[in-house]
């Protein structure tokens, strides 16, 4: 029946567009939000005394009291600028998470406490010998705690609506159990804010005075609208406070759906007010004090990604549903055939027998139960990956293995009574779900992986999960399309079930992919690194999976806003991320030709790049379309593949210091707060695609008034300078890219069709010169499967150009290079100072002319450090 509705209304959907907000509720249409949003508390907290109750070198905690109510306060300063504030009820019975936080946590420095001699407030500070420069002042009544950096106070929590209630209630007329957290944050010296991912939203956060508050609980928004601040399928309670003179942060670690208002003042000092159902009070604040530091220091609590594999930076090709392998076949034949690049294609659920995950349907095994064998070889010899879905909801049916080991081993999410399976309506009907929480229904869940039944024999070839539906999507409209939040969980397999759904609700998509990576590390023993896309996510995801932007419509408010989206995804650790291209639903009217090759331009400058449409839509596939649209598409997949060696490099970057793969211009010029639509990658490349229809010009506004900017879109390379805004003619199909003076960026010049094409041919070498005449760059290789670049098996070189006309090659770190050969065959060198660009096809190094260089060769005969002399 419900299945049923959930058609029906897809159906609807296809022509209305927009989500049906009867579907999902309002703020006052939900206890926290209603009870807080507008109240202000008649009793303040404050602390009993200003001494430490436990004082230690490290960790500090005071009592606190709000009329009879008593709290105990935690605050620890963590390394590299970043504190911990931990409130709990006396004796709290709140649930604390515990998976979320990467394994390798900053440690609690040394500090210094001392009450000031008027008694009404106290200061923590960090020992000398830490070299750390934040600090904190927490005031004594009314409670505020002010974090500082530099003596510079940059971040405060008052007390203005502080909440902490754990009671016994009653909510539209119902008895509830109230577990309320409420608490406002003001960044003092910020401009702007950014954060609370998921949204389909601008970048940065506005003021909510006048609109819904930013609704972050993880949901399966059907139709979701652009520009909104409904909630979608993932969230990062991270807010970040941007000026151009500091960037600050603050994180609740805390699972439980939240409801967050933003308010702007006219002298700056923006806040939000965070209205949370239930889980602990544990928020991490960072002190920046610049953007890249707090990227860094959210990235130290929460991890950051692995690299990926080489071929998942290619093109996906997705359908709901390619229902047969000769469909399959086809599909990789027609790409070929229309000359276009392709690393993977992707079976959505129809490949399944009746939806029952990790089971093949007959059309796929044919009669001879081989024909998946068949089409993964057949894969295999072409170089194409095949990523198959697995969502978390498990068809109830007794002969259905997987149902009957999970319900055996009791590892299903409960009931409210803690001990009957929960039954909910999925794709295969009725179904039980998995309780990732307990880490054994984990381990059995992940064990599915290496069945051999399920792969072929051909893990190399199934080389990636796509893990769907795991907010968890549940068919239930009274329950806004999830699992009722009373339903309980085990934190192990011996345990009762008895921790409450709606206070883990927002991770359970995270610990779905933790399952999943858990099963792809044993069925690879270890040795390839898991390819996983997640619907669902949450802070920390990225050690995990990659993740997409969900069920978008085709048209330019939604390309625009998956801009927002993955730039800010990846600025709180969530780097690869993707939106569906051109876009998943709308039939009528289906998207115009246009729409299709600009949302492909767009789509090539995001991270994670995935063709993908629902299953009443025409066919989108790139050669679906014919004339110049075909040859636009053609052209933008091209040019994503050109540019490969710097996608893989960047992601290196990122496995070691967090740095966003993409990012907005603020992250490179702080004080660029404007132009969401233009995104750099990297710190070398912009790119401002066109977002409108019929547009003959587009104004592509260049940073930064020192800087030079190579147009590389055209036929040939245009310089101009920074800090103006230059208006192109788009006329014919353009999508503006540029590369930044001072940049050296590796292209792979080549026609190839997969990057495993690719992966052993030449590069070249594009010195971007600046004002100075000068350039830096980096280049990454490594075998693009294990994870021995983490035992140094990879080369890792910094290229430098310098005023002598020299490209200076030099390693960065101890590495094994052996067999990760990258040989340049061109080197061109876009000099603002000249007419006309030169390319070098020779260079000299060290008295040898040579038209191919290979690197590592040449390091190893010029001592570790190679110069080439380039002819002018
Ligand atoms: C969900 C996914 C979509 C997928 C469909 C069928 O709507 O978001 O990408 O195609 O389910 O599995």
């Amino acid at each position: 029946m419900l299945l049923r509705w959930y058609i029906i209304l897809g159906v609807l959907a296809a022509f209305t567009i927009a989500a049906d907000h009867t579907l999902f509720k309002t703020c006052e249409k939900v206890g926290v939000c209603q009870r807080l949003r507008n109240t202000t508390a008649n009793e303040l907290f404050k602390i009993e005394n200003l001494k430490p109750t436990t004082a230690g070198n490290v960790t500090n905690t005071w009592q606190l009291s709000r009329g009879t109510d008593k709290f105990t306060l935690t605050i620890e300063l963590l390394n590299n600028a970043k504190v911990r504030f931990q409130l709990k009820e006396e004796g709290s019975k709140r649930y604390e998470l515990k998976d979320v936080l990467d394994e390798n946590q900053p440690q609690p420095i040394k500090v210094k406490v001392e009450p000031s001699q008027d008694e009404k407030k106290t200061t923590i500070t960090p020992d000398p010998s830490t070299k750390e420069q934040h600090s904190i002042v927490i005031y004594k009544e009314p409670l505020k705690v002010a974090f500082l950096y530099n003596e510079k106070e940059l971040v405060v929590l008052d007390s203005t609506n502080l909440v902490m209630e754990y009671k016994n209630g009653k909510f539209d007329e119902k008895d509830v159990e109230i577990k309320d957290i409420g608490f406002n944050v003001i960044f003092s010296d910020a401009l702007k804010l950014y954060g609370l991912h998921h949204h389909a939203y601008n970048l940065e956060l506005p003021d909510t005075s006048d609109m819904e508050p930013f609704r972050l609980r993880n949901s399966d928004t059907a139709n979701f609208e652009a520009n909104s601040p409904m909630a979608l399928y993932g969230s990062v309670p991270v807010i970040y406070g941007h000026s151009n003179s500091s960037t600050t942060g603050i994180f609740l670690h805390n699972a439980a759906e939240q409801w967050v208002d933003i308010r702007y003042t006219k002298d700056g000092s923006p806040s939000a007010h965070f209205m949370v159902d239930s889980g602990s009070f544990d928020l991490f604040v960072m002190l920046g004090p610049n953007i890249e530091n707090v990227v860094q220091q959210f990235t130290d609590l929460t991890g950051k990604a692995q690299m990926p594999q080489l071929w998942t930076l290619g093109y996906h090709q997705c359908r709901w549903s390619y229902f047969t392998r000769e469909e399959v076949l086809g599909v990789v034949k027609n790409m070929n055939e229309g000359g276009f690049p392709l690393d993977a294609i992707w079976l959505d659920i129809d490949y399944t027998d009746g939806k029952k995950y990790f089971t093949w349907s007959d059309k796929f095994t044919g009669t001879d139960g081989k024909g998946v064998e068949t089409m993964l070889e057949t894969l295999k010899g072409k170089n194409k990956k095949l990523v198959t879905i697995i969502d978390p909801h498990i068809k109830v049916d007794e002969k259905y293995p997987v149902y009957k080991e999970g319900k055996d081993g009791n590892y299903f999410v409960k009931e409210k009574d803690g001990k009957k399976d929960f039954v909910g309506e999925c794709w295969p009907g009725n179904s039980s779900y998995v309780d990732f929480l307990n880490p054994a229904a984990r381990t059995y869940y992940a064990n599915h992986y290496s069945d051999r039944e399920f792969h072929q024999g051909y893990p190399e070839v199934l080389a990636g999960i796509w893990n769907d539906m795991n907010e968890p999507s549940v068919f239930d409209p009274h329950h806004e399309w999830t699992m009722p939040f009373d339903n309980k969980h085990k934190s192990t397999n011996d345990g009762e079930a008895e921790i409450e759904h709606r206070d883990i609700h927002n991770i359970y998509g995270f610990l779905h992919t933790m399952s999943t990576h858990e099963g792809l590390m044993k069925r690879d023993n270890n040795a390839t690194r898991p390819f996983i896309l997640t619907r669902s996510h949450f802070a920390g995801s990225q050690r995990y999976a990659a993740m997409w932007t969900g069920d978008n419509t085709p048209d330019w408010d939604h390309l625009k806003n998956s801009y927002s989206e993955c730039m800010l995804s990846n600025l709180v650790g969530l780097v690869f991320c993707g939106a569906d291209i051109p876009g998943f639903f709308k039939t009528v009217p289906k998207p115009t030709d246009q729409f299709v090759y600009r949302a492909y331009q767009a789509g090539i400058w995001l991270p994670f790049f995935r063709g993908h449409a629902s299953n009443d839509t025409e066919s989108r596939e790139p050669y679906s379309y014919g004339g110049k649209p075909r040859d636009l598409i053609r052209n933008a997949i091209k040019m994503r593949y050109r540019h490969i060696p710097t996608w893989y490099q960047l992601f290196y970057e990122h496995t070691q210091t967090g740095a966003p793969v993409i990012r907005p211009l603020f992250y490179e010029f702080p004080g660029e707060i404007e132009h969401n639509d233009h995104i750099m990658i990297g710190r070398g490349i912009l790119a401002r695609p066109v977002f409108d229809e019929d547009v003959k010009e587009v104004t592509v506004h260049l940073p930064g008034k020192d800087e030079k900017w190579y147009r590389i879109d055209g036929n040939s390379v245009q310089a101009y300078n920074g800090d103006q805004e230059v208006t192109i003619n788009v006329e014919k199909g353009e999508s503006p890219a540029f590369y930044r003076g001072g940049s050296i960026i590796v292209t792979r010049d080549r026609d190839v069709m997969s990057t495993e094409d690719g992966k052993r041919l030449p590069v070249t070498v594009y010195v971007n010169l600046n004002k100075d005449l000068k350039a830096t760059g980096k280049l990454y290789n490594d075998d693009g499967v294990s994870f021995e670049y983490k035992n140094n098996k990879k080369l890792y070189v910094k290229l430098s150009f310098t005023e002598e006309h020299m490209l200076q090659v030099e390693p960065i770190g101890e590495q094994k290079h052996d067999g990760l050969e990258v040989v340049i065959e061109k080197i061109v060198v876009n000099d603002w100072n000249r007419t006309h660009v030169s390319t070098h096809h020779q260079a000299d190094v060290g008295g040898n002319f040579l038209s191919h260089i290979n690197i590592i060769h040449a390091l190893r005969n010029n001592e570790n450090k190679m110069i080439y002399k380039l002819r002018r």
